[in-house]
């Protein structure tokens, strides 16, 4: 039986015979010979087919269709002018199965392509962003992993909010309405701290946002975390331990997927060897005043375009620390010095790309807790199971959660965060 190997690895073996399988990326023909480009997952390679080889089964040759597929057998040597730098002569072939004419050609719109996604995930674009995907998926499991963390999960049916009521997606639970979509497992994250101490998650998370924005997705999947016995500063050095690893596993395996996204490579590089600039809230109003000319009132939160002026500053990610207390979310310790702040952070990757990690030090104080649900329009008996964790043994801890969608896009230097997930689900769109 003949043994396909990949197109990389036939490209590492260089010359000889070989065969290797997959679809037709590029094609064209003149009256003597066949040009194929062939894509597989690893890589791409030009394959020729000579008619004097084929005079039988020209006319099915001649007619071979982009993303048909298609299993080779020839002889592959150098050619420098071939796009990858080696060809293979075609001595044998099967054809498996046959294209119509491919709907995506060149220049199509960016409606047109997303109506179409199903097929545009094979473009060479996609494939290297796919490629990306998986290792940062992989690099988050292994940093925890390696920090000692168990895997832990949480319904995604659940029955609070946690991030505010706005944004629930309500599911209808057997006639019963009060069952929403989790916009993060942290509710029940905190519970299990106290059974298992570290643990970490990567789940999807849901979130019914009406901004139509570059960074905004109805169904993300969320990488949290909570820690027992962790102060403030503990949570921060997890987040940055956490990015450095995922660019440094990036740049460790795919300088060729970054060069063909035209990413510049030093702002990942100096994320890996810097130490990530932390700042309050309070300082970050000063400077967004004094650099970039925006006067932001304390109080208000940082908006889409003020974070992406900030962060266009620097060129690691920025730790913006102690926000007001009414911006963020009820769980969030009062910092001891000063009420009117939190011991929350946001982690705001450079280059004008904005938030990418939410976490906090986590309030345990209940009578606080229950203030803060009521303030926020919420009835603190349906947090009952919550405020357990503050009655049975509390002690010190926090966690956050980091938007893996928009750590890629950053990674990747995208322009929309649709680009860094297979099928994105946004407000307006949820098919194919
Ligand atoms: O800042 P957020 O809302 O924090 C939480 O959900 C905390 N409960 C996490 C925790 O402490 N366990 O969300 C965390 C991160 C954001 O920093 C952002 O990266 C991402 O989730 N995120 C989104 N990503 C894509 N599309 C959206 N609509 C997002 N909303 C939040
Ligand atoms: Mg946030």
């Amino acid at each position: 039986m003949t043994k396909y190997i990949s197109i990389q690895d036939a490209i590492k073996k260089g010359k000889g015979a070989v065969s290797v399988r997959g679809w037709v990326h590029r094609e064209r023909g003149s009256n003597k010979f066949k040009f194929v480009v062939l894509r597989d997952s690893s890589n791409i390679i030009q394959c020729i087919f000579e008619r004097t080889d084929f005079e039988q089964r020209w006319e099915e040759i001649d007619k071979l269709q982009v993303e048909s597929s298609i299993m080779i057998s020839g002889d592959i040597k150098e050619d420098k002018r071939a796009p990858t730098g080696y060809e293979v002569h075609v001595t044998d072939y099967q054809i498996v199965g046959t294209s119509d004419s491919y709907p995506i050609t060149k220049d199509q719109s960016v409606e047109f392509l997303a109506d179409n996604r199903h097929l545009w995930l094979r473009s060479q674009r996609m494939i290297a962003i796919l490629k990306i995907r998986s290792t940062v998926f992989a690099a988050i499991d292994e940093y925890f992993k390696g920090e000692g963390f168990y895997e832990y999960h949480s319904p995604v049916f659940q029955a609070v909010q946690c991030e505010g009521g706005a944004e629930l997606f309500t599911v209808d639970y057997f006639g019963k309405k009060d069952v929403f979509l989790g916009q993060t497992w942290q509710l029940y994250a905190e519970p299990a701290i106290f059974a298992l101490e570290k643990i970490y998650t990567i789940s999807p998370s849901f979130r019914a946002e009406k901004s139509k924005t570059s960074r905004h997705l109805t169904e993300y999947w969320h990488a949290e975390m909570e820690v027992a016995w962790a102060e403030f500063d503990d949570i921060m050095n997890y987040g940055e331990g956490l990015l450095k690893h995922i660019v440094k596993k990036v740049l460790e395996k795919h300088k060729p997927e970054l060069t063909y996204l035209q990413r510049d490579l030093k702002v990942l590089e100096s994320t890996i060897k810097k130490p990530f600039i932390r700042m309050t809230y309070t300082e970050a109003l000063k400077i967004l005043k004094d650099k970039c000319k925006m006067n932001v009132p304390w109080g208000k939160d940082l908006r889409t375009i003020e974070e992406e002026k900030l962060t266009k500053l620097y060129d690691v990610p920025l730790i913006v620390t102690r926000y007001p207390k009414k911006v963020k979310a009820f769980y969030m310790t009062e910092d001891p010095e000063n009420p009117d702040v939190v011991l929350g952070c946001d982690f705001l990757a450079p280059e004008g790309y904005g938030e990418i990690i939410g976490g906090s030090h986590r309030e345990h104080d209940i009578d606080k807790i229950r203030k803060r649900l009521v303030a926020d329009g919420e009835k603190p008996e349906q947090y009952e199971f919550y405020l357990d964790t503050r009655r049975y043994g509390s002690i010190p801890h926090g966690g956050f959660g980091m938007g893996v969608e928009r750590v890629i896009t950053w990674i990747c230097g995208l322009d929309n965060i649709k680009d860094s997930i297979p099928f994105p689900r946004t407000m307006e769109r949820y098919k194919p």
